[in-house]
C-alpha cells in the first residue's frame, strides 16, 4: 500500500550493500534481542492486541459521543500527537463532527490554556487524560484544572463518569487518582514507549470519539505487518526506506524534510518528526527531521530549499486519490485568465504543481527526492503509514547503532525546569 521510489534521490550506494545488515537489524526486531529490546511490543501488536480491550474502547467512544459536545484530550509527545495526527488526516481540518476534539496538556502557555477553559465553560464536556508515566507536568498541570472545573460544573460523581484515563496499569500519580475517583481507565502498555503509541488505547480512544473506524486502522496495521514481515530489501518498502536515510546521511544530508502537498497531513508529519527525532536523535548521531506543506511552503521555504545550503534531502509524502476533489469552473469573462484550468481537477492542479515542483529541485536545485506513495486517506492507509515508519524507524536506527527505544535525552530540561519551579 506504500510505494517507494529512489529513482529521484542520487543515491550514491545501492541499497541492496546493506542487506546482510538489515538481515540483523531484522531480527533484532523480530526476536527482541537488540538495543532497548523491552519497548519492542508494537512489533507484534498487529497481531496480539487485546480484543476485549479494543471492543471496550469502542463501546466507551460511543457513550462518550452521546455525552459530550468537547472532548479534551491531555496529554503531550506520544501521548497526543498520534491521535491528533489521525483525526486530522481523516476528518479533514474543517469536519464539523460532533464532539470537537480540542487539544490540552501539551503546552504551558497560560494564553491557550485560558483560551480552552474559556471556550469549553458553557459547553457539554468530556475528557481523556492520557499519561503513561502518569506525572508530566504539562499534563498534570493542565488535568488539575480540568477536574477541578469538571467537579464544579457536573459534581464529583458525574465528572467521574466523564473523565476517562489512559495510563500504566498499576504505576504513576495518575493511576493512584483514577482508581481513587473511579475513573473508567485504559492501559498503556509497558513494552510500547509514547511516540509507538498511537495504536494503543492512548491514540485508538480518541480517534474513536472522533468517529473515525479503529477497526480500519487495525486491518491496515495488519496488512502492514505481513507486508512488511520480511528483511527482502526488494520486498520490504520500509527498510528501503530507512536504508536509504543512512546512504543520503553518508553524502552529507543532515536534514530530511517531509513533504506534503494535502495541508490536513501536516500533524502527521508533527508525529513523523518525534518518532524520527525522539528515536535516532542521540549519540552525537541522527538526521534532524523537518517539514513542509507544499504548495504553501514553496512560497516560503521553497527559496531556501532551490537555493540554499545543501543539507537536505525531501521525502515526498504524496497521496494518490484525494479524499475530496472538485472541477474548476469556467468564467465567460475570465478576468483572473484562469480559464486555461477550466473543467480541470483541482487534485490534477496539485499533482502538476508537485511533478513541477520536484522537477525543480532535483534538476535545478540538486536537491534528492524520495518519494513514498500512499493510496488514498482512508483509515486502512493511516494504520498501514503508522506501522510502515515504526519498521523504517527501528530499522534506520539500528543501522546506526542507536536505541530507537529510549529518550535520555529530553530529562535535562525537566531537571532544570524543576529547579526552577521549586519542586522537591
Ligand atoms: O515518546 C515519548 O515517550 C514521549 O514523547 C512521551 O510520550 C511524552 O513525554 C509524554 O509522556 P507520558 O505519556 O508519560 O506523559
Amino acid at each position: 500500500m506504500i510505494k517507494i521510489n529512489m529513482e529521484h534521490a542520487f543515491l550514491q550506494e545501492d541499497i541492496h550493500a546493506y542487506q546482510s545488515q538489515v538481515d540483523t537489524c531484522h531480527e533484532y526486531l523480530m526476536k527482541k534481542t537488540g538495543k532497548g529490546n523491552d519497548y519492542v511490543g508494537w512489533v507484534e501488536w498487529p497481531n496480539a492486541y487485546d480484543r476485549e480491550e479494543f471492543s471496550r474502547i469502542k463501546k466507551t467512544a460511543a457513550d462518550l459521543r452521546e455525552k459530550c459536545e468537547v472532548f479534551i484530550v491531555c496529554g503531550i509527545g506520544g501521548s497526543y500527537l498520534g491521535a491528533r495526527a489521525a483525526i486530522e488526516m481523516l476528518n479533514g481540518l474543517y469536519a464539523n463532527t460532533k464532539p470537537e476534539i480540542i487539544f490540552m496538556g501539551n503546552t504551558f502557555s497560560s494564553t491557550y490554556i485560558s483560551h480552552v477553559m474559556k471556550y469549553i465553560k458553557d459547553k457539554e464536556v468530556c475528557v481523556n487524560v492520557i499519561s503513561k508515566s502518569g506525572t508530566t507536568t504539562e499534563t498534570a498541570l493542565a488535568f488539575r484544572l480540568l477536574k477541578q472545573f469538571m467537579e464544579e460544573k457536573y459534581g464529583k460523581e458525574e465528572a467521574a463518569k466523564r473523565i476517562v484515563a489512559t495510563t500504566d496499569k498499576a504505576r504513576g500519580t495518575l493511576k493512584t487518582i483514577a482508581d481513587k475517583e473511579h475513573y473508567e481507565t485504559f492501559v498503556i502498555p509497558d513494552d510500547i514507549g509514547g511516540r509507538y503509541s498511537v495504536i494503543t488505547p492512548v491514540g485508538l480512544l480518541p480517534i474513536a470519539v472522533a468517529g473515525i473506524d479503529i477497526d480500519a486502522i487495525m486491518t491496515g496495521l495488519k496488512k502492514a505487518y505481513d507486508d512488511m514481515n520480511t528483511a527482502d530489501l526488494d520486498a520490504n518498502p520500509a527498510y528501503a526506506y530507512a536504508v536509504c536515510r543512512r546512504i543520503l546521511q553518508n553524502q552529507g544530508k543532515d536534514a530530511e524534510m517531509l513533504v506534503s502537498y494535502e495541508p490536513s497531513m501536516a500533524m502527521v508529519a508533527e508525529w513523523w518528526k518525534q518518532l524520527f527525532g525522539e528515536s535516532e536523535g542521540k549519540e552525537g548521531k541522527g538526521i534532524l527531521p523537518c517539514s513542509a506543506n507544499f504548495s504553501t511552503d514553496l512560497h516560503s521555504l521553497g527559496q531556501f530549499i532551490q537555493e540554499g545550503k545543501k543539507v537536505l534531502y525531501e521525502t515526498l509524502l504524496l497521496v494518490e486519490k484525494p479524499m475530496e476533489d472538485m472541477e474548476f469552473p469556467s468564467d465567460a469573462a475570465n478576468e483572473d485568465g484562469m480559464n486555461y484550468l477550466a473543467g480541470k481537477s483541482i487534485d490534477w492542479v496539485n499533482k502538476m504543481a508537485c511533478q513541477g515542483t520536484l522537477e525543480a529541485h532535483e534538476v535545478t536545485g540538486n536537491v534528492p527526492n524520495l518519494i513514498l506513495t500512499l493510496p488514498d486517506m482512508s483509515a486502512e492507509t493511516f494504520g498501514y503509514m503508522c506501522y510502515f515508519f515504526f519498521r523504517a524507524c527501528g530499522m534506520t536506527c539500528y543501522l546506526l547503532d542507536i536505541n530507537p527505544f529510549n529518550q535520555p535525552g529530553v530529562e535535562v530540561y525537566k531537571k532544570n525546569m524543576f529547579r526552577l519551579l521549586g519542586k522537591e
